[in-house]
């Protein structure tokens, strides 16, 4: 089956927000933003925007009828600023007119008068300053600090991670209509329609059930629109009750790029204690987070990153204390891995400077200290059908890792001037919100009288192709053609209180959901269709290919003829059907629990070219093992590894987020921030999925896939510093990602201070 959104978006029939055709009387919004980056405001002038052609309305904080606030896990953060100002790009008014550009020349007009403030943008300085969001969070296993004593070799080191953008193809907008009530109904590109709503009832002072969210699809979210999806929808629901006009805003690319947050960068400091058997016995880190003006989603990050710092690893003896840091930096949020990569680089980091120091090679400490059944997780929780080596020992089958380090080291000896490097990276990734109450979901299926069936959840079409997800497992339980199934958009009305679509869960709780509640109406079919062929075993009865057979005779029902003549004798064919995750809890207080459903494991071997004369250099291959368990949509999961493993390339090497010390963004804009393109994508991305991999708590053994795979890029990291020590044995260069060109040419004549 093709993922159908395929063909729509080739046609460029898919509808994103800024596609909607808008009713007559329609306004837009434009947002003015600060443009220093710490300071008190004195005043803000919008005398010359308000009486600009075209300009309707100049919303300041002061015209907020609710609460002027939209922090989620801290209420740190206001819609507008009003007192102050604590990063560059800090939305303080919203221009109303009648075109989207007056809107825009309006917004430039307003002045702010702003008394500037120290600006910190320094994670290290922040937390010298004690700028701390949250308290401290630690994770502990064993007593790592008796243990150095135990260990032949004892290193420190410190590890850095930048930032990345994550440019969703659709920037972020929203547009609100106002209805009768005092409502509003909101189309929004959000993982999170009830953030949004929740969030909108705050803002106007409304009962939710006033606001209405709908989610037709996002042009991509990567973690941006988990939480920062919703201010501009609360914006446009602002407008649209003050004006009762519809208002529509659609970020411009560069406003998109300074206003809203990215991947948290990192700076970290470990110790790590090895036996010279390569057994690590000990393991000490500190991570400091830079969490930007406001806490967002970071001490949820900030908590996953903690859960990942072993990576796919058992270490015995672990001491893992993380700090999130205020910084003035726009606030910093979700993205794909949601802390988890951060965390594992580190790790990554570790091994390879002990691999260094014992002379040997980095995937021998790897494989020897990899997670077996039944080793414990830093928080408490058991290995259960653990693939880590079952990953490692299909990779090695595939891609034979001794003819990766032959191929390197014959060309190495060969070629001066270019080195090829190597590395190789295994994931182990925990599927749940780590937050186990986030941990639920809703399906809404109808069955109309002609046999078609509509399925509504909670899950965001961004891409990912879960709509195609849930229509195979729906179309797998009424075993009817998948023309005949539609996803819904994704509504407050029809999914109430849904979590975001976010933590790679999307397909597992709203799957869940919609096969439940598919598998209600399946029965309540066979029920009705066994007492009218007088079978007393409704087992007997069964639909295949939609055909209703009595005892495996062809009762001559088509689907279509079960579903009138139920709908006739007036059985419902409607279901609601809820999902929790089972057993899963996690004690805050003590850090331990049993906080994921399940792991998803891999391998990748990330082999790389490196100019040493120019500092730049290619991905040459990237072999994947994964572990996606029984595929719900091999298509769809292989695209979805392929995606992650670019974008983890990405962040590992050319993705540069850049700020001045002033907390300026210098890199807003396409010319000066470079993702990877075709060009640059490895010449080999091959991805087989590991065999036999058993799930019992998803649909049809199916595993979470969206984020995982994103870790494989670490990789390619440690295969540049491979090919860097090929050029210059035994040189020690700074861990810093991203490792760009510069940086590589940093690496290999700078001298070592
Ligand atoms: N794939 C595409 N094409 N676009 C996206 O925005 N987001 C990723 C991942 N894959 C994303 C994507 C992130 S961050 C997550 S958490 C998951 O998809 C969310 O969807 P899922 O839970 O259905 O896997
Ligand atoms: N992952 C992703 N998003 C989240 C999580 C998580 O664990 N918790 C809250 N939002
Ligand atoms: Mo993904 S970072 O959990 O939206």
């Amino acid at each position: 089956m093709k993922n159908f959104d395929a063909v729509k978006h080739v046609r460029g029939e898919s509808k994103f927000v800024d596609d909607i055709l808008v009713p007559e009387g329609t306004l837009w919004a434009h947002v003015a933003y600060s443009r220093i980056a710490h300071g008190h405001i004195k005043s803000i002038d919008c005398s010359s925007a308000r009486s600009m052609a075209g300009v309707k309305a100049v919303l300041l904080a002061a015209d907020i009828p609710g609460e002027n606030q939209i922090g989620g896990i801290v209420a740190d953060e206001p819609l507008l600023a009003e007192h102050s100002v604590h990063y560059r790009g800090q939305p303080f008014a919203i221009v109303i007119a009648d075109s989207a550009l007056a809107a825009r020349y309006g917004a430039e007009a307003i002045t702010a008068e702003i008394t500037p403030l120290p600006v910190i943008t320094d994670v290290r300085e922040a937390f010298a300053k004690n700028e701390l969001i949250i308290p401290p969070m630690q994770f502990e296993l064993g007593d790592a600090a008796s243990e150095w004593a135990h260990c032949d070799i004892v290193l420190k080191g410190t590890a850095e991670t930048g930032g990345q953008e994550h440019l969703y193809l659709e920037t972020q907008g929203a547009f609100a209509i106002p209805v009768e009530g005092g409502g509003v109904k909101i189309v929004s590109s959000t993982q999170s329609p009830t953030a949004v709503q929740r969030v909108t009832a705050k803002v106007l002072n409304i009962a939710m059930h006033l606001v209405e969210v709908d989610v037709p699809r996002l042009g991509g979210g990567f973690g941006g629109k988990e939480d920062q999806a919703t201010q501009w929808a609360a914006m446009c629901a602002l407008g649209a009750v003050k004006l009762g006009r519809p208002v529509k805003m659609i970020l411009h690319r560069q406003d998109d790029m300074r206003m809203t947050g990215k991947r948290h960068p990192y700076v970290s400091d470990y110790t790590i204690g090895l036996k010279n058997d390569g057994t690590i016995l000990a393991y000490d880190v500190v991570f400091y987070q830079n969490a930007g003006a406001a806490a967002d989603l970071s001490p949820a990050v900030l908590q996953r990153t903690l859960f990942h710092c072993t990576n796919s690893y058992y270490i015995p003896h672990v001491k893992a204390v993380a700090y999130s840091c205020r910084t003035n930096l726009p606030p910093n949020t979700a993205f794909r891995g949601f802390g988890g990569p951060q965390g594992k680089f580190v790790i990554e980091a570790a091994i390879v400077a002990a691999a260094e120091a014992l002379h040997v090679e980095p995937l021998l400490i790897q494989k020897k200290n990899l997670l077996k059944e039944g080793d414990e997780f830093p928080y408490g929780q058991v290995t259960e059908r653990c693939q880590a080596h079952a990953c490692w020992e299909a990779l090695e089958e595939k891609s034979p890792i001794e003819a990766a380090r032959k191929r390197a080291s014959e060309f190495n000896a060969l070629n001066e001037w270019t080195k090829k490097g190597y590395a190789v990276m295994p994931i182990c990734f925990g599927i749940s919100f780590t937050n186990t109450m986030m941990n639920q979901a809703s399906a809404l299926v109808h069955i109309y009288t002609d046999g078609s069936v509509g399925v509504s959840t909670g899950a965001v079409e961004m891409g990912q192709g879960v709509n195609m997800k849930i229509l195979s497992i729906a179309r797998t339980v009424f075993s009817i053609r998948p023309e005949s199934i539609k996803l819904e958009t994704t509504n407050t009305t029809r999914a109430a209180n849904a979590s975001p679509t976010a933590a790679s869960t999307g397909a597992d709780l709203n799957g869940m959901a919609a096969q439940l509640a598919c598998g209600v109406l399946l029965d309540r079919l066979k029920r009705f269709a066994a007492e009218r062929f007088d079978q007393p075993y409704v087992d007997l009865i069964d639909v295949r290919d939609e055909v209703v057979y009595n005892e495996e005779h062809d009762t001559g029902w088509t689907w279509q003829r079960l579903v009138a003549e139920a709908n006739s004798a007036r059985i419902s064919l409607t279901c609601q059907h809820f999902y929790a995750t089972p057993e899963i809890h996690f004690n805050r207080d003590t850090s331990k629990g049993h906080p994921f459903a399940y792991h998803v494991f891999g391998t990748a071997l990330v082999e790389v070219t490196l100019d040493c004369l120019r500092g730049i250099y290619e991905i040459d291959a990237v072999n994947v093992v994964h572990d996606a368990g029984h595929s719900l949509h091999p298509a769809i999961d292989l695209s979805q590894v392929e995606g992650a493993v670019m974008q983890g390339i990405g962040w590992m090497t050319i993705e540069e987020v850049v700020y001045d010390k002033d907390g300026r963004l210098l890199t807003d804009a396409l010319s000066t921030y470079k993702v990877p393109d075709m060009h640059f994508a490895p010449n080999v991305l091959s991805v087989d999925f590991l065999q036999h991999s058993e799930n019992p708590l998803t649909p049809f053994n199916s595993k979470a896939i969206g984020e995982p795979p994103f870790m494989y890029g670490i990789g390619a990291y440690f295969a540049l510093l491979s090919a860097v020590k090929a050029f210059r044995p035994g040189k020690q260069v700074p861990i810093v990602a991203p490792l760009t060109p510069e940086r590589v040419l940093q690496a290999l004549y700078e001298k070592c201070s």
